[in-house]
Order: C-alpha cells, then structure tokens, then sequence
C-alpha cells in the first residue's frame, strides 16, 4: 500500500490562502509521482477566525495538531488584529508547544533570480541558518514595574539553558554532516559557524560558545568550526556571502539574519522555513508574512510556499520527491519567470503553481 502522510493544513491571513493552495497543488503531484498520498486537513486559525471568536489557538487544538505528520502553514497575520496577538497566539504557541525547536532556513540563491548583492551567483549565495527556536528573547521572560510611570522599567530576557543550546548544537552538526558543502560535492569541508555576540551577551554566548567548542572537539572533528558576531555576519552576507555553509545562532539573530538572508536570495518570494522538532510533529512556512495588500489578486508569489512544501517532504523521509520540486522551482525561475516580486513574475499565482507541477509530473 502506499505510504500515506496526515498533513495539517493552516492557510492562515491575507494571501496565505493563496500560496497555500498552490503548494497543495504541487505536493500532491509529487504524491501521484513517488507514490505517496497526502491526506489533508484543513484548519482556519488566524486573524478571521480570532475576530469571530477571539481564538487564536486553543489548547484543544494544539493536541489535536500533535495527530498528525506535519504541518504546512501560509501566513499569520492581519491588519485589523494589533501586533502580536496572532504571533504569540498561533505561530509562537505552535512553535513552542509542539516543542520545534529548530528553525531551519535555507538562503540558496536559484538560477534566474536577480539578487541585490552585485557579482554574486547561484554558486556564492548557498548556505543554511539553524535558528534555535524556542528560547532566548523569545522566552517571555520579562516585565514592567511601573508601567505608565515616567520611571517605568520594562525588561525582557534572553534566557537559555544547556540542554536548548546543547540539542540545537547537535541538530546543527548533524545538518552540517549531511548537508554542508563537502557533503554536497562543493568544497573541501562541511562547516559549522556560530553565530553570537560574545563581546557583549557575555553569559548567554559564553554558554552557546563553550557547549559549541565541546560538542565539535568531542563529536565532530571533522567538521570545521567557525565564529562570527552577529554584525559581522550581516556584514559578510553581502559582502562575502560565498563563506558561509551550515550557520547555527539563537532565535533573536536569526530571526534578524535571515531576513537579510531572504533578500540576497531573491526576496519573501522565495524565502522558505522549517519549525522543526525532530522527535515530533514539524512545521513548514513561506517566511514573508500575509501580504494584505496583495490578497485575493492572484498575484503574490507561491514559490516559498512550495518550497515549505519542499522542506516538508524531505522531513517526511520523501527526499527524492523534494528535489523533484526543488529542481522545478530551479526550472521555472530559470526559464520561466521575469521577477519573483507580486504581480512582477508576468504570470499569476495559479499558473506559477501549474508551471511548478507540471514540471514535478514530468
Ligand atoms: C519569523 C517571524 C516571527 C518570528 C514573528 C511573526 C513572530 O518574524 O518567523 O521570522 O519572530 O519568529
Ligand atoms: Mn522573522
């Protein structure tokens, strides 16, 4: 019989719906192609459904996300719902509930695709950011005292234990070991830099410092070790982008850095990620957020959103169908598409999605 995968489908706000279809669409081509089938199930958390019924997401349904083999999500986000609500409420509440603790975001620059960055190619902008994703800022640690008060004090708190980093650490080597540019046949090591901040976060990038060093001495020798303050990684993203292979950092810096990421590889358009838990239930987006001003027009780019779909597969064990949609994205934006921008590809979103999946049924 054939291998069937239960996929939680969460179109979400704005142009999510949109993007989301057309990865349905290639997904399922894939499925017909390497033998697999999806069966979907669609959920409408977001900011519709919040302003209806002031739910964001429920604890209910957060067991109820825990039945299946993963998850594919559009976009959160609204303009009638104030900032954070729906983040908190539903990305974040998923992320850490379901216990994803990586955050795997791929910056590859494909053939066709005009980067900002002068003279650099598809073969200088290819690397991964392993973003820790469940601590750090993020944590919630924090508060005010005196709020409203002209001597008010508002703290939040990086906040990282061993274990968070340790486990992040490991995932990161092991991507690093698998996937890192020798591994791929494109250079002469598999890398492994650390992103942080140690001149300044003197504690919390002392820990992820020292547990990195350890863990790549005792474990991984053959990996090689690199360094980079935060700043400085932005720095070299544009200027020498071609240095970097497998790059591991807490969830704030890479949160930041791979926005910067998503723009030297071609935009929100392209940019896609994974929350993953490895031991669990994982979740795939496009990174741009809903686009309101571009929903329901057909126009908005689904290509990140087929990419999640990409990722997702090959977290499902599905590698080969992966790179069947990997290599049609490659296509179309080689030979296909003007633009990756909205409204700027000289074809809708729909007949972007058909391109892609015809291209997978070959
Ligand atoms: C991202 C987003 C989220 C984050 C927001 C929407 C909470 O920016 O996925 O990068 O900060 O993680
Ligand atoms: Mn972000």
């Amino acid at each position: 019989m054939a291998k069937s995968y239960k996929i939680a489908v969460m179109p979400g706000d704005g142009t999510g719906p949109e993007v989301t279809a057309e990865a349905v669409k290639v997904l399922k081509v894939a499925g017909e192609k390497f033998g697999f089938t999806l069966d979907m199930t669609e959920f409408d958390f977001g900011g519709e459904r919040y302003m209806r019924t002031g739910e964001t997401l429920p604890d209910s349904a957060v067991e109820e996300l825990r039945k299946f083999d993963s998850i594919l999500l559009g976009a959160i986000g609204h303009p009638d719902v104030a900032p954070g609500i729906l983040e908190k409420g539903i990305l974040l509440k998923a992320r850490f509930e379901l216990d994803q603790y990586i955050n795997l975001r791929p910056v590859k620059l494909y053939p066709g695709v005009p980067t900002p960055i002068k003279d650099k190619g598809p073969e200088d902008i290819d690397f991964v950011v392993v973003r820790e994703n469940t601590g750090d800022l993020y944590s919630g640690a924090g508060g005010f005292t005196m709020k409203g008060t002209p001597q008010e004090v508002a703290i939040q708190s990086s906040v990282y234990n061993r274990f968070q980093v340790d486990r992040c650490l490991k995932y990161a080597f092991e991507y690093a070991k698998k996937h890192g540019k020798k591994a791929q046949g494109k250079g002469n090591n598999n890398t492994l830099a650390l992103c942080g901040k140690t001149n300044v976060l003197t504690y919390v990038y002392d820990l992820w410092e020292r547990a990195f060093h350890e863990m790549g001495k005792a474990e991984y020798s053959d990996i090689a070790r690199d360094y980079y303050h935060v700043d400085a990684t932005c720095m070299w993203f544009v200027k020498n982008p071609e240095w970097f292979d497998v790059i591991v950092t807490g969830n704030m810096f890479g949160d930041i850095i791979t926005d910067l990421g998503a723009m030297i590889q071609g935009g929100m358009g392209i940019a896609a990620g994974g929350n993953i838990n490895p031991e669990g239930v994982s979740m795939f987006e496009p990174i741009g957020g809903s686009a309101p001003k571009y929903t329901g027009q057909n126009v908005i780019n689904p290509l990140a959103a087929i990419c999640a779909g990409q990722m997702m597969l090959e977290t499902l064990g599905q590698e080969q169908a992966g790179k069947k949609i990997e290599d049609a994205v490659k296509f179309i934006t080689a030979n296909k598409l003007d633009g990756l921008g909205a409204g700027k590809m000289g074809y809708s979103t729909t007949e972007v999605g058909d391109l892609v999946a015809e291209k997978v049924a070959e």
